[in-house]
């Protein structure tokens, strides 16, 4: 009985939170490796809150014209994909402005070694070098990219949340988070929780060509959420794929048809060894034309209902600071708190 108690109150008082920088349309891999899992937990949780992470995106070379779009996408792709306004917070990271002033905050309990090792950090100069961007050398080496992790830290503490759904790339952040929880309420007195991360199931999809890198926005590499059909099976056709024949589940010497598998078993809910039988004498091309048939029509009342949204901007609009403005609340309950610990 106690535990089943426990079990209950723990469910019952799950605070989650997730974000995903506007750097382009959401694609399969975004869909499949986190906002399915967000979908689930929306349910469940006490106090959900996804955010798109507007000041995340800026660290790194964007286009100002074009940003507040990229934003606005993100945001259809939430709605469209299932979260639910009347049961999660949808925020724009840049409305709530204790986001950053908790970062600074925690700037100040935070040494430099703890950022300095994180792997992350250092694949974000590089590619920041490499882009070729014309802006890229006024981004090398500047203190946000490597004060990221302690902004993501206060997105996540902000609202005291103890549930942090992400891909496993995450992890040594959601460490860093709780290193810098602890040193706070070590320091100040208590106020944060200890945050648990959830790793999504069974789903790491990878690029569509080069399936020994993340699934990512730019060119064939990903499925947008919001491509048309005739783009997903181009795309599909494009895949890279090993020269055997047989489709077969197998991670290391055919990482691209397993990637491939993985799509497909987990958008049409079936079995890999019931998809390998079925494609048993058949060959990549029919397994990857039948792949996209399944993505399209996957993805069909996804794109109908982003579609709606679309078309009724000024609700979009209101759902924003409607959430907004209770994010900004529960931030501040919480500040409240941090300064008076702080003496400030
Ligand atoms: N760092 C995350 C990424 O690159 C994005 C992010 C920012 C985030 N703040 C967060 C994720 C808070 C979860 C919780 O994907």
């Amino acid at each position: 009985m106690a535990e089943f108690l426990i079990l209950l109150y723990s469910i019952l008082m799950t605070k989650v939170f997730s974000g995903i920088r506007p750097s382009g349309k959401l694609h399969l891999g975004n869909y499949l490796g986190a906002i399915k899992n967000w979908i689930e937990l929306q349910d469940k949780a006490e106090q959900a809150i996804f955010a798109v992470v507007d000041l995340h995106g800026i660290t790194t070379p964007y286009d100002p014209a074009a940003y507040k779009q990229q934003v606005m996408d993100v945001i259809l792709d939430y709605l469209a994909a299932g979260i639910d306004p009347d049961k999660s917070l949808l925020i724009r990271q840049s409305k709530i402005p204790q986001h950053t002033e908790l970062a600074w905050i925690f700037n100040t309990i935070t040494p430099v070694s703890w950022l300095e090792r994180l792997p992350n950090y250092r694949e974000k100069v590089e590619q920041v070098e490499q882009s070729g961007d014309k802006n890229a050398k006024s981004y090398q080496n500047n203190l946000s990219i490597l004060a990221y992790p302690v902004l993501m830290a206060a997105d996540i503490l902000l609202y005291k949340s103890n549930l942090v759904p992400v891909g496993e790339d995450q992890l040594l952040h959601l460490n860093l988070t709780n290193e810098v929880g602890a040193k706070f309420n070590h320091v100040f007195g208590e106020v944060f929780p200890n945050v648990k991360t959830h790793l999504a199931t069974g789903a790491r999809i990878m690029s569509l060509q080069d399936p020994t890198k993340k699934m990512s926005k730019t060119g064939d590499d990903g499925i947008a959420l919001s491509d048309e059909p005739d783009i997903i099976r181009a795309k599909f056709k494009k895949a890279t794929t090993d020269s055997g024949k047989e489709v077969k589940f197998d991670q290391e010497n055919k990482a691209g048809i397993s990637n491939l598998l993985t799509i497909y078993s987990l958008l049409a809910k079936k079995e890999m060894r019931d998809i390998e039988k079925e494609y048993e004498g058949k060959n990549y091309g029919d397994f990857k034309s039948d792949l996209a048939e399944v993505t399209v029509n996957f993805l069909k009342p996804f794109q109908q209902k982003r579609e709606e949204y679309q078309k009724d901007m000024s609700q979009v609009e209101a759902i924003l600071e409607n959430s907004e403005e209770k994010a900004r609340h529960l931030a501040e309950q919480t500040m409240k708190e941090v300064r008076e610990k702080m003496g400030i």
